[in-house]
């Protein structure tokens, strides 16, 4: 069975006190998850190690980076590496999120990079792909994500890619209340899940699980998580509200 994860992407919000505050909420509310559902918390790099400790004695919680650089180490003052991210006992980390390629200009060349670095170093990327609305207007939106994921992914052979983790964002749904409808989302994981099987097979793309980004809230959460190519959420806002963030991990199918 294909995995489903309700992924939090904290993004520069909160204090250390006000986080640790949430995730004692969210994890207070002991919600059970079966076997292939999982929880990420992708928190700031300062909170990493006390994200890493909150959810060690959970089953299907885990800490997530939001970000990692492309080199691998050197004299790149204020970066922090795969390896580093590795070595706090962190396994996921976000790649290519849409804020990541539109502030501080990460390309899909880059972004291969930092997939590979990942891997090197025994993490799980979360690959972030979507188009922005003037490319939706143009209807041109499969031809463009489909670039996204061709030029950062499809370099890696078969037995990496069945373990990457896709998050389809469409820029223009991004913290605006804007939600895709289920038609679209569905329409576009369908579209991504035949792209990665144009490459690498269709049971290779059965097993990716493919997540949906985009003003998530906990009164749509479940609409959207029933579509059959919507593996679950990476979630901006509502997962900085702990009851909005609890009934989004009980959404999962
Ligand atoms: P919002 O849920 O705030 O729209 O953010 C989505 C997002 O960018 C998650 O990575």
């Amino acid at each position: 069975m294909r995995k489903q994860i309700a992924a939090a992407n904290w993004k520069m919000n909160l204090t250390y006190q006000q986080g640790e505050k949430l995730l004692d909420d969210i994890l207070g509310a002991k919600i059970e998850l079966a076997p292939h559902q999982f929880t990420l918390f992708a928190v700031p790099y300062p909170y990493l190690l006390m994200t890493r400790s909150e959810v060690q004695e959970e089953q299907h919680y885990y800490a997530a980076s939001q970000n990692c650089y492309h080199k691998k180490s050197g004299a790149y003052t204020g970066e922090v590496s795969a390896e580093m991210i590795h070595s706090l006992g962190i396994n996921y980390c976000i790649v290519g999120h849409s804020e990541r390629r539109e502030y501080f200009s990460e390309n899909n060349a880059v972004l291969a990079e930092k997939v590979d670095l990942c891997f090197e170093h025994f993490i799980t990327p979360v690959f972030c792909c979507g188009e922005s609305l003037e490319i939706r207007e143009t209807g041109t939106q499969n031809h463009y994500v489909a670039a996204q994921l061709k030029d950062s992914l499809f370099h890696l052979p078969e037995e990496k890619i069945k373990d990457i983790i896709i998050a389809y964002e469409p820029v223009w749904a991004i913290g605006t209340g804007k939600t895709a409808t289920t038609e679209q989302a569905q329409e576009m994981h369908r579209f991504l899940r035949s792209v990665v099987a144009s490459k690498y097979g269709e049971t290779i793309a059965d097993q990716v699980p493919i997540l949906y980004g985009g003003s998530v809230k906990a009164n749509n959460a479940k609409e959207l998580f029933s579509c059959p190519d919507v593996d679950g959420g990476l979630v901006g806002g509502a997962s900085l509200v702990s009851a909005d963030f609890i009934e989004i991990i009980k959404a999962l199918k």
